[in-house]
C-alpha cells in the first residue's frame, strides 16, 4: 500500500523576473513503512520535494497523494489540518519551542489538534519519551538537552499523532558521526515497530543503508539506484 503518491511534480520558484525550476518531473511513489533516502547535492531540489510532499508548499505542476487523499488542490487551511493528522517532520534546525520542557514540547502537538493536554495526552507523550531514551528528561529545557536529544525530542513530536509519514530534512547533519548513526537506528526502530514510511532527505552516503532504497536528486530531477537483489 502507497503512503505517498507524487506524480510528474514540477515547482517553479518566481522571484520578480528570475524562475528557478527546483523540481522536475518528480515521481516518488513510497509504501508503507517503508524507509525512502533521498540524496542530492545543495541546491537539488530535496527541501522543495519534502515541503511539497508534506503539504507544506504546492506544486506547479503534477499531483500528490499521501495516505490515499489528494492534496494537489486543499487550500493553506485544509493542509493544515491534514498535515496535523497524516504528516510528522523533523527538520535539520530542531525546531523546539524554546520555553517549553520536552514533555511539553510533545504536548503543543495535542494542543494544536484541539486536545487540552489532558492526562491521555501526558501519559502519551511520556510513553514516547520513555520510548526513545528520553524517561528521565520529560522535564528538562531544550536547553538544557544535548543535540541528539534535542533531535529525539522533535522525533516524539513528529511520532505524536500517529502519522503515516515522517518527513526527515537531515536530521544528523548537525550530529558527530556516532550520534548521527545512533538518531538513525532509532529512526529506523520507530518507523518499522508503527509500519510508518519515512523520506530521509541526507547529504551523507554513510547514512544511505539505514534506508530501504535509495533516491537520488539531481537538478530537481529524480533516479533512482538500483534496488539490491
Ligand atoms: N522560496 C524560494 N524562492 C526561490 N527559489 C528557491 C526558494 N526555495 C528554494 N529555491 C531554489 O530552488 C532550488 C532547490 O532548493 P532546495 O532548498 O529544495 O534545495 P536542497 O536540495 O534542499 O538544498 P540544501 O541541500 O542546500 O538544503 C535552489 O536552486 C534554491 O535556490
Ligand atoms: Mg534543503
Amino acid at each position: 500500500m502507497t503512503v505517498l503518491d507524487m506524480r510528474d511534480v514540477r515547482k517553479v520558484y518566481r522571484s520578480g523576473d528570475a524562475e528557478v525550476v527546483a523540481l522536475d518531473h518528480a515521481t516518488l511513489a513510497v509504501d508503507h513503512g517503508e524507509i525512502v533516502a533521498l540524496l542530492g547535492p545543495s541546491g537539488s531540489g530535496k527541501t522543495t520535494l519534502l515541503s511539497i510532499a508534506g503539504g507544506l508548499l504546492a506544486p506547479t505542476e503534477g499531483s500528490v497523494v499521501v495516505d490515499g487523499e489528494d492534496i494537489t488542490g486543499h487550500d493553506a487551511r485544509r493542509l493544515t489540518a491534514f498535515r496535523r493528522e497524516h504528516v510528522g517532520f523533523v527538520f535539520q534546525s530542531v525546531n523546539l519551542v524554546p520555553f517549553l520542557t520536552a514533555e511539553e514540547n510533545l504536548l503543543v502537538v495535542d494542543e494544536l489538534g484541539g486536545g487540552k493536554g489532558g492526562r491521555a495526552a501526558r501519559e502519551r507523550a511520556r510513553a514516547l519519551l520513555d520510548e526513545l531514551g528520553l524517561a528521565a528528561r520529560g522535564s528538562n529545557m531544550p536547553s538544557q538537552l544535548s543535540g541528539g536529544e534535542r533531535q529525539r525530542v522533535a522525533i516524539g513530536r513528529a511520532l505524536f499523532n500517529n502519522p503515516g509519514l515522517v518527513l526527515f530534512d537531515e536530521p544528523t547533519s548537525a550530529l558527530d558521526t556516532q550520534l548521527g548513526e545512533q538518531v538513525m537506528e532509532l529512526i529506523r526502530r520507530e518507523m518499522k515497530a508503527r509500519d510508518t514510511a519515512a523520506v530521509i532527505v541526507t547529504h551523507d552516503t554513510r547514512m544511505t543503508h539505514y534506508a530501504d532504497r535509495v533516491v537520488r536528486i539531481v537538478d530537481g530531477r529524480l533516479t533512482a539506484d538500483p534496488v539490491p537483489a
